[in-house]
């Protein structure tokens, strides 16, 4: 477990934006494929629909969109970002990163870029990773991407994945600013689970069964969920002193309804202060945190002092929490 309440420079969120494939795959159109019903996906799951990339778009071309939007809500340019980090374990190609393909696209060819793998947490670690990279004066403004094109690593004739998951991406810049921003971070990792939620023949590592496709045990990932989306988000709480009554958004990981409204209740947050987008875009890896902040912010409750805790959690097995203090007033 690593993590730390703040000290020293305030540095937040200044910009988000987001990006889904445009094809909407509905639950029914997946039974045609595999055993299932739109019965079952949405009690089990509550999922009712996910976007699904075309057969041209690769990663870059979600995180570009994203980045774009994210920049300009910022109000900074390309080019003076000095730090790209897309966390993702669906990148266009193993090297080069998509974070330095990203840069180039982007105009932003100076940035340090690389890409970081943490599962479905990717994005709260790459988070993590840029404001340290930000305190220690290492970088001034950092664009942090977390997208997943899921739907290329999937057995789609596997009812036990193929309908759990989406394709999408989400940016944000970070900078320093004059008060509030990230209050503290939690990160952990859990390898003896890492069995649970795997993709053979994605690496070094030979397996017989090569089919490069995601295998997961659901009930033991549904348990790990439900456990660590509670005890992260108190650890990260009790770290910065903070009570849970004063969460005003808690932008859960959005894999299944259940685990949500499991975490939700057990840590006594109310309904109408969670964010919950599953039901449209299934779960999105590394993209799912960004692009439930999206939306926090399009409905407007993402307000200047807002408290946010976000929490992921994923392949690895992985969690990670954090709790920001929004800063700007965005439209
Ligand atoms: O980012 C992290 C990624 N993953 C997750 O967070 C996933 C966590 N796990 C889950 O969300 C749930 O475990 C699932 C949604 C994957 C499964 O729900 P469940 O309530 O744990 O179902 P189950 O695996 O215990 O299966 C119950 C039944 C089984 O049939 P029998 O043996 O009772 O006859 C399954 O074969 O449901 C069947 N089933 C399905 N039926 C229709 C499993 N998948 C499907 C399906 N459609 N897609």
């Amino acid at each position: 477990m690593i993590g730390a309440a703040r000290e020293g420079l305030p540095i937040s969120i200044t910009g988000l934006g987001c990006h889904v494939p445009e094809r909407v795959v509905t639950n029914d159109e997946l039974a045609r494929y595999v055993d299932t019903s739109d019965e079952w996906i949405r009690t089990r799951t509550g999922i009712r629909e996910r976007r699904i990339a075309a057969e041209s778009e690769a990663l870059s071309d979600l995180a570009l969109p994203a980045a774009r939007k994210a920049l300009e809500q910022a109000g900074v340019r390309a080019v003076d970002v000095d730090l790209i980090i897309v966390a993702t374990v669906t990148p266009d190609m193993a090297f080069p990163s998509t974070a330095a393909l990203l840069a180039d696209r982007l105009g932003a060819g100076d940035a340090g870029a690389y890409d970081l793998s943490a599962g479905c947490t990717g994005f709260m670690y790459a988070l993590a990773q840029a404001y340290g990279m930000l305190a220690a004066g290492l970088a001034q403004r950092a664009l942090v991407v977390g997208g997943d094109v899921l739907s290329r690593i999937l057995d789609w004739s596997d009812r036990s994945t193929l309908v759990l998951f989406g394709d999408g991406a989400g940016a944000v810049v970070l900078e320093a600013v004059d008060d509030g921003g990230f209050l503290g971070f939690e990160l952990g990792a859990d390898g003896a689970g890492g069995a649970h939620l795997w993709l053979p023949g994605s690496g070094s590592r030979l397996f017989d069964d090569s089919s490069r496709h995601v295998k997961m045990n659901g009930p033991e990932v549904f348990k790990f969920a439900t456990r660590v989306l509670v005890q992260s988000a108190a650890a990260v709480l009790h770290r910065c002193g903070i009570a849970i009554e004063d969460v005003d958004v808690y932008v859960p990981h959005q894999a299944n309804v259940r685990i949500i409204d499991y975490a939700t209740k057990k840590l006594g947050i109310p309904s109408d202060r969670v964010v919950i987008n599953v039901d449209r875009y299934g779960n999105t890896s590394s993209g799912s945190i960004p692009l439930a902040l999206a939306d926090a912010q399009a409905d407007g409750r993402l307000r200047p002092g807002s408290l946010v805790l976000m929490t992921g959690m994923g392949a690895g097995l992985t969690w990670g929490s954090a709790l920001l203090r929004w800063t700007k007033e965005t439209a």
